[in-house]
């Protein structure tokens, strides 16, 4: 939600700005702007829309000045507009601020400003806190920060500049991230660390209620009391390429191609001979066995690999699991205790809902693990351990190798956890782990038939939308899926929902009797996961019962599944023979690239879908 960029050093300030919104436009893109101290002033341009109306703009008028801070936006209070676009300036103009959070008190503080004199321009509450920065400035700038963070309630990452001291750039968060990346003669600030990789691996993360003054060569952090603090440079594993398309003509497919390795990676960093490490994981053995009960918590994406690590665990590992969705976790009174473990989900790491959970978890008394992407992402930082999936930067909004990668990590929790409960045998955990490490073979295998030059997926879509208008745009998808290939139906659903706007249902296939088969006519298509496994014959007859009522049938089956063959599917999609346990890996694959297909055919905005930003860091 929002991208926020600062810069100060020799650079071109507006270079380092926009390219830096470029990294960060995943996180908001409804419009963008950039304020630079040029010439004793500041100057400013914003723009409704994307960030490229923003860089065509100033490609004809460049703004000079090397102290700059820039915004991508994914508007919460006031519509998407020229005058809401951030940088937002106090009345003198004097002082540039831009925002990512809530200022949840804003409406009281606006109130009281205005009857101070101060003039607003926009409807945002970002506008509150340069107003408030302006009240105190007394010539330092870090000090009026301060004071005004002292009477802000809700969430913020800030970069602040002003006219006067051209020598300065302050940040500041409290529940929104902001890193700040320690360069050579320069420095910067970013909501997130790709937006610096092009100039620095090396980044500090900012706590909550820290503020920090940045010069071109010092770095210096203190706590909202005035307290000095010093923090620890951290080097970041991301290359800049990661951050790129790399020829591919958008982030999901490139992403949805890399999840072989991603896996690959995950597996090989953590098997060391058959055995499961977790070296960052900080809870002790001796506390796992303590363990009565898992509460997996998440959102979106992560919820459905959360949905799916339940399966596998209370199987194997045979510890009772639940899952909840973070929004409904925090607000309702759960039943968690000292024996519980919580495991919260989260790609960003950052994702509000599933922070507030994870904080309501660990207030219980729970022992809590993250299982995140971002590293040094709040998540990761507030539980007692976490296991990073190490899948590189995900930029596409729909997430797509991050599910994989969660996924392979709750296959080796499962393994580890059940060595320790030893509610499996031995042997049989061998047996898995072997298996288990086939499989990023096998997902570069799928993988590369849908590189080839006929794409079966592509074809499907195109004939959806033919059907699509056909009906007079009234087909939409349903996804029906059983036991632990289930979340994938809800996941299939979310991505096309998501990305193509065409309304798709994910459903338990058991539950079609209470209620879903009234909705079966000639207008949806009906992807059902039939590959084989224990309820196979049972998703059999589901089909049968959709071809009855004249339903079209799209099935994900066994590769070489010969019976089949006899229950005229419309349209088949093959993955390939593997443990029944290990299936959501590759089914989950060509239900991402129909998803990506179906938006392609529709020419939507593949990567950066309407309403949505990749990082919800607000509730
Ligand atoms: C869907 C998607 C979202 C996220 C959700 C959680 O494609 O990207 O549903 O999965 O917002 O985000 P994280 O994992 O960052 O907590």
């Amino acid at each position: 939600m929002c991208g926020i960029i600062g810069y100060i050093g020799n650079r071109k300030a507006q270079d380092v700005v926009l390219k830096g919104l470029g990294r960060l436009e995943y996180r908001g893109y409804d419009s963008a702007g950039i304020a630079v101290v040029e010439g004793g002033k500041i100057n400013l341009v914003k723009r409704q829309g994307k960030l490229r109306i923003l860089i065509n703009e100033l490609e004809t008028s460049p703004l000079g000045g090397s102290l700059g801070v820039g915004h991508t936006r994914w508007a919460t209070h006031g519509v998407p507009s020229d005058t809401n676009a951030h940088p937002h300036l106090d009345c003198s103009g004097k002082i540039a601020v831009v925002h990512n959070g809530i200022v949840e008190n804003y409406l009281a503080l606006r109130q009281s400003l205005t009857k101070e004199g101060h003039k607003f321009l926009s409807e945002t509450d970002t506008e509150t806190i340069a107003h408030l920065i302006e009240k105190f400035y007394k010539g330092d700038l870090e000090e009026a920060v301060i004071k005004a963070l002292k009477l802000i309630k809700g969430s913020y990452a800030i970069a602040v500049i002003h006219k006067d001291e051209p020598e300065t750039l302050i940040g500041a968060r409290c529940d929104s991230p902001l890193i700040i990346g320690v360069g050579s003669n320069e420095n910067f600030l970013a909501s997130d660390v790709p937006a610096v990789l092009d100039y620095t691996k090396n980044v500090i993360y900012l706590e909550n209620h820290e503020v920090v003054k940045l010069t071109k060569d010092s770095v210096r952090v203190k706590d909202l009391s005035g307290r000095v603090t010093h923090k620890k440079i951290s080097t970041v594993k991301w290359d800049v390429s990661q951050a790129e398309k790399a020829g591919y003509p958008h982030f999901m497919l490139k992403e949805i191609y890399e999840q072989g390795d991603v896996v690959k990676g995950i597996l090989d960093e953590r098997l060391v001979k058959d055995k499961v490490v977790f070296d960052e994981l900080k809870i002790k053995e001796s506390d796992l066995k303590k363990i009565k009960k898992i509460a997996i918590v998440a959102c979106g994406t992560a919820y459905h690999a959360g949905l799916t690590g339940k399966y596998m665990l209370e199987e194997y590992a045979r510890i009772p699991c639940w899952v909840d969705t973070s929004s409904e976790f925090r607000y309702r009174n759960p039943m968690v205790d000292s024996q519980t473990l919580a495991i919260i989900v989260s790609q960003s790491g950052e994702t509000a809902d599933s922070l507030a959970a994870l904080r309501e978890a660990k207030k219980r008394g729970a022992k809590t693990l993250g299982i995140c992407n971002v590293v040094g992402s709040s998540i990761a930082r507030e539980a007692d351990g976490v296991i990073y999936t190490h899948a590189g930067p995900e930029i596409a909004v729909a997430s797509t190798k991050a599910y994989t990668a969660q996924l392979a990590i709750f296959y080796l929790l499962t393994l580890y956890l059940a060595r320790i409960t030893k509610a499996t045998p031995v042997s049989k955990l061998n047996v898995l782990t072997r298996e288990l490490t086939k499989m990023p073979i096998v997902m570069n295998e799928l993988i590369t038939q849908y590189r080839s030059d006929y794409n079966i997926l592509a074809a499907y879509a195109e004939e959806f939308k033919r059907y699509y208008f056909e009906k007079h745009n009234k087909s939409y998808f349903l996804y029906l899926g059983r036991n632990i290939n289930y979340p994938n139906a809800l996941e299939g659903a979310l991505k096309l929902k998501e990305i193509s706007y065409i309304s798709a249902e994910g459903y338990p296939a058991g539950e079609m009797k209470h209620g879903p088969i009234a909705l079966i006519d000639e207008n949806p298509w009906v992807v059902c996961i039939a590959v084989k496994c224990k309820t196979y014959d049972k998703m059999l007859s589901n089909i049968q019962e959709i071809k009855a009522r004249g339903g079209i049938v799209i099935g994900v089956v066994t590769e070489g599944d010969k019976e089949i063959q006899h229950y005229n599917i419309n349209y088949l999609i093959e993955i390939p023979r593997c443990e029944e346990l290990f299936s959501p890996l590759l089914v989950v694959i060509p239900l991402q690239l129909l998803a990506y297909y179906v938006a392609k055919e529709f020419g939507y905005d593949i990567d950066q879908p309407r309403n949505l930003a990749k990082s919800v860091t607000v509730e």
